[in-house]
């Protein structure tokens, strides 16, 4: 799909509100880099389309809620990325507690996401670019495409 650049703010232009609720996830390249718009229960995410863990592509990622967060599951090694925020989350043992009890932490925001919004039936993505750098951005660079290429 062609980009239709909006003259200021550094809005793109990425879709007509219905067709990305019928195809639910639509993968888009702005400004050089690979993103994933999502509709899920009546939102819209944008997040990086490659996993901050080794590359994969979060395209075909199930969408689950985990601890009350709704989430993307890396199909590649099942690592759970918060839509909203882009947070890392994982499940583990706190040796302190007696018993130990398997609960859900964030390890910090590690996949960048990106800011949505609609006006008149069209959707537009902002790419957000702070903090300077997040795990993910490494994916779409040069030498992460090599290596996303190989996994
Ligand atoms: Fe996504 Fe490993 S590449 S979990």
């Amino acid at each position: 799909m062609e980009e239709k650049q909006q003259p200021s703010g550094g809005l793109h232009f990425v879709g007509k509100k219905d067709e990305l609720i019928k195809a639910k996830r639509s993968f888009r390249t702005l400004e050089g880099r690979d993103i994933l718009i999502i509709y899920h229960q009546g939102v819209f995410y944008a997040i990086d389309c490659y996993c901050y863990h080794a590359g994969g592509t979060l395209l075909n990622g199930d969408i689950e809620d985990i601890n009350g967060k709704l989430c993307i599951i890396c199909p590649k090694h099942k690592y759970k990325i918060t839509l909203a925020e882009g947070e890392g989350l994982y499940r583990a043992r706190n040796p302190k507690e007696n018993p130990p009890v398997l609960r859900w932490y964030s390890k910090g925001v590690k996949q960048r996401v990106h800011t949505v919004t609609e006006t008149n039936g069209e959707v537009f993505v902002k790419l957000t670019t702070i903090p300077n750098w997040i795990e993910s951005d490494y994916y779409q660079g040069e030498k992460g495409k090599v290596e996303r290429d190989k996994a």
